[in-house]
């Protein structure tokens, strides 16, 4: 008998909404054609689950997510909720996903598709068959260390403070992933830190060496953030697989997804691996949730589509669709399909919902 897959849809808000419109084009696409046995389960998770539970992320829905076999979400935030207390907006909803399911390993490859060469800022020659990979820690560091708030210090005047913090074990978990990774690839990894100023990644530098030690096959580097950046965008082919904390992660993708073209064509998944060697994962795209485009049938599609072929590939180690799909997306690329923000001259621009029906034609 075919496996049931359980998958939550959490759309969310402001273009998470559209863009989840197409991955259910391309979900249905699949039980259809490939006959798999897919239960899909809608859920609300944001600004979407403030406005009608109160909450960005109730725990009857982080209860039920938790049981299904992956999860997939659109974005969240807009201005609406942004004058909320911190707890309540909706970022807060996301995060919670990420550290109740202990979502540790981020992985954000950045891809350059043959098509949209001329879409990045940057010249051709310097991104032609770019593919790297950033693995980003998810659950640590100063998104959520402790202390945080603001204080009051005496009548107009407030501290604002946070905490990067980690601890070897958080260090050592997302660095035998990273390894593992760079196994499976080139056998390159760079580790991005600021070691010559912060402790906490300081700590980070020695156990990512005291990990290289069981990895003799994989060629170890270390790069202090500030310079990561520029060398991004200077020669990105430099690198292969990335390693970093949870803020320079978070910095690092957006820079790289402009390598590609648009931060409408990154894909991400977060994985978890539990004490029992289960895996727990989230499928996003790396963008948010463009309030300024949303609604308006401008947002590009193709992160999130492509966020289902890695769900595919990670959860369900099913290569073949993960395949298929990003030939798919190459193709109609190849056709000249663009949304607005990989338009360049020439080509024919296209809605959302008419990138997904020719995703959906080339699927066919
Ligand atoms: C991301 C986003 C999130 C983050 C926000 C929406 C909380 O920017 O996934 O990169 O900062 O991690
Ligand atoms: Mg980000």
């Amino acid at each position: 008998m075919k496996k049931k897959l359980k998958i939550s849809l959490l759309p969310g808000d402001g273009i998470g909404q559209e863009i989840s419109i197409e991955a259910k084009k391309v979900l249905t696409w699949l039980v259809k054609k490939i006959d798999l046995d897919i239960e899909l389960n809608e859920e609300l998770v944001g600004g979407a689950s403030i406005d009608t539970l109160g909450t960005p992320l109730s725990n009857e829905t982080l209860d039920r997510i938790s049981k299904s076999d992956a999860i997939i979400l659109g974005a969240v935030g807009g201005p609406k909720w942004e004058s909320l207390d911190f707890e309540k907006r909706p970022e807060r909803g996301l995060l919670k996903i990420r550290k109740e399911l202990d979502l540790f390993a981020n992985f954000r490859p950045a891809i350059v598709f043959e098509p949209l060469i001329n879409s990045s800022s940057l010249k051709p020659e310097i991104i032609k068959d770019l593919d790297i990979l950033i693995i980003r820690e998810l659950t640590g560091g100063i998104y959520f260390g402790q202390p945080r708030g603001i204080e009051k210090i005496e009548e107009d005047n407030h501290r604002g403070f946070n905490t990067l913090v980690y601890t070897t074990k958080e260090i050592k978990r997302i660095a035998k992933v990273a390894f593992d990774t760079a196994m499976t690839r080139s056998r390159k990894l760079c580790s991005v830190d600021k070691a010559n100023v912060l402790e906490s990644t300081e700590l980070w530098r020695n156990v990512m060496i005291e990990t290289s030690r069981e990895y003799p096959d994989v060629e170890l580097s270390h790069m202090y953030v500030d310079n990561a950046a520029m060398q991004l965008v200077r020669d990105p082919k430099q690198f292969d697989v990335i390693v970093t904390t949870n803020m320079f992660g978070d910095i690092l993708s957006d820079c790289a997804s402009m390598l590609t073209g648009s931060l409408g064509m990154l894909p991400s998944a977060s994985i978890g691996i539990t004490n029992t060697g289960d895996t727990k994962a989230m499928y996003e795209p790396v963008h948010g949730s463009a309030p300024d485009i949303a609604g308006k049938g401008l947002a590009n599609p193709l992160a999130m589509i492509l966020s289902i072929g890695m769900m595919f590939k990670y959860s369900f180690a099913n290569e073949a669709i993960f395949e298929i799909i990003n030939k798919a997306v190459e193709t109609v690329l190849k056709k000249g399909f663009r949304t607005k923000d990989i338009f360049s001259n020439g080509k024919t621009i296209v809605s959302t919902s008419h990138m997904g029906d020719k995703i959906l034609e080339e699927l066919n």
